[in-house]
């Protein structure tokens, strides 16, 4: 039986067009859930915010990034363990259990499992804005490519953005995020590109030609590729404080993706930490959301974000508060309580100036690191570049790594935004396109055009910063080549 019902049903931007009614049960209780819903989004719909249980101390884990990145949402599904239940749709008369810290492995090794192989020119892994546009380039060109992405909704972080964007009138300022992925999709759809969604690209081998594996829905994929384009995006990173496991506090972009994909309302009381655009941005989702935001918290002593998206919170009454970070988080098995605390001009802690505010959500938006993993494991040379997030895959500006058949773009690229993400994944997928001979002369006036409208783009003043850890990259990649 149901009792709670924290699903959104009235938004002014957003309409949640639910599948069909399924039930599961967690722990032996029956669920409600809706096709198309991540088992995480079904349970914390129904108020059930403890996953599982850490595996040293038993503390209560619950979700975190909501992208299938950071594994504090694995669960015991039909018998597998491990499952990551931000990423696995609900499926009618599944059994989702907590994990423990015992071992409890499958108790039979006989699972259904098909297999398929896929052949292509160019592989895409990552169907965000970049990888959209590299295969949407690559196949008009001409290439077979596969696109492959975890997520069983292809777009990215677009898909949970309801505002306009911001960037170039080419890639689509002044359009909400939704609706840029839904175009991006409909041209891909035009074309003749083989799509994998909900599968995990986890290893790339080279020999001859490029091999991934991929896992995803009882199906393993071997996909053999002449080239591959990383686009992978990022990972929230976390804050060092007490009690940061507690579930309720939860990555910026883990709350965007409860609230504005699937529709449920992650908490009642929130406080932000992080006063960059993403924070900003969150602040006012949160409102449309039916959630009272009572502080955003940035410890530098300016906002770094917009000040449009920063006056647009603080007339709604929210206080943003610089100079002050999150000291720690009071619950036992989930947020009940959260402390601020100002902080002086070193970033020490200022005694006595701690505040206890009554959260029950916490929101880390302290900024991202490049998904990388998958490149360096193919063995791409990476350097720890921090005006670009953290290790990046070394790359020319055509988006080569110091690997011949291996590209990368975007956020995996260097954490910037979805307009310059568009534009590395058109390059990279006109790059690929023209090193196999595809339509060459057309692609490289894609190439000269795209790069064109990248620098300009680029000269921005918001831009100084990422186009200084570009150049690092493309110098050290001339060291390299
Ligand atoms: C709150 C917020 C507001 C923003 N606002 C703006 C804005 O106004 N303007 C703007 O230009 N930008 C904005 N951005 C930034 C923008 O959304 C990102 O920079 C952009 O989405 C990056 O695109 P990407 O394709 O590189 O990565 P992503 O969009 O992150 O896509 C990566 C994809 O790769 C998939 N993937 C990862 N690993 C694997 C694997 N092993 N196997 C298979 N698939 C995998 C993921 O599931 C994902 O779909 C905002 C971001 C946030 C969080
Ligand atoms: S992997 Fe599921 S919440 Fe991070």
């Amino acid at each position: 039986m149901m009792d709670v019902d924290l699903r959104i049903y009235e938004h002014p931007i957003l309409r949640f067009i639910r599948g069909r009614a399924v039930s599961f049960t967690f722990n032996n209780r029956q669920i409600r859930g809706y096709e198309g819903e991540s088992i995480a989004a079904a349970l914390l719909a129904a108020g059930i915010k403890v996953f599982r249980r850490s595996m040293k101390l038993g503390r209560a884990r619950g979700f975190y990034c909501g992208i299938g990145k950071c594994s504090s949402c694995l669960m015991r599904v039909d018998g597998i363990p491990n499952v990551r239940t931000c990423i696995e749709p609900v499926r009618g008369g599944m059994i989702v259990e907590t994990q423990t810290w015992e071992p409890d492995l499958p108790t039979t090794m006989e699972f259904d499992v098909k297999r398929e192989k896929v052949d292509v020119d160019i592989a895409v892994v990552g169907g965000g804005p970049a990888g959209l546009e590299a295969a949407i380039t690559a196949s008009k060109l001409g290439a077979t490519v596969a696109v492959i992405d975890e997520n069983y909704k292809a777009g990215g972080q677009l898909i949970k953005q309801t505002h306009k964007f911001f960037g170039s009138v080419e890639a689509y300022a002044g359009v909400r995020g939704i609706n840029i992925a839904n175009k991006l999709l409909s041209e891909l759809r035009k074309t003749k590109a083989h799509w994998i969604l909900g599968s995990s690209v986890f290893a790339h081998y080279s020999g001859s030609s490029e091999s991934l594996l991929a896992y995803g829905g009882g199906r393993y994929y071997r996909i053999r590729a002449k080239k591959v384009v990383y686009s992978t995006g990022a990972m929230e990173n976390m804050l060092l404080f007490p009690n940061n496991d507690l579930p309720g506090v939860y990555g910026a972009g883990g709350v965007q993706t409860i609230m504005n994909v699937y529709g449920v309302k992650p908490g009642n009381e929130a406080l932000i930490v992080g006063a960059g655009n993403v924070g900003l941005i969150l602040g006012y989702q949160l409102l449309q959301a039916g959630v009272r935001v009572r502080a955003v918290v940035e410890i530098m002593p300016k906002i770094g974000g917009y000040k449009v998206h920063a006056n647009k919170l603080m007339r709604q009454g929210v206080p943003i508060l610089t100079s002050h970070t999150i000291k720690e988080v009071q619950g036992k098995e989930w947020v009940e309580s959260a402390t601020i605390v100002e902080v002086d001009k070193n970033f020490n802690m200022i005694e006595g100036s701690e505040e206890r505010l009554n959260v029950d959500l916490v929101c880390i938006a302290v900024g991202l690191s490049p998904s990388i993993e998958l490149p360096a494991q193919a063995g791409a040379k990476t350097s720890y570049i921090p005006e670009l997030g953290g290790y990046v895959p070394l790359h020319n500006k055509f988006l080569k790594t110091s690997l011949e058949n291996v590209y990368v773009a975007g956020d995996a690229s260097g954490i910037e935004e979805a307009t310059t993400a568009m534009f590395e994944g058109r390059i990279a997928g006109a790059e690929t396109s023209a090193s196999l001979g595809y339509n060459v002369q057309r692609a490289e006036t894609i190439v000269e055009n795209t790069m064109r409208q990248l620098e300009m783009f680029r000269k921005s003043p918001f831009s100084s910063r990422v186009v200084k850890g570009k150049m690092k990259v493309f110098s050290m990649m001339g060291d390299l080549t």
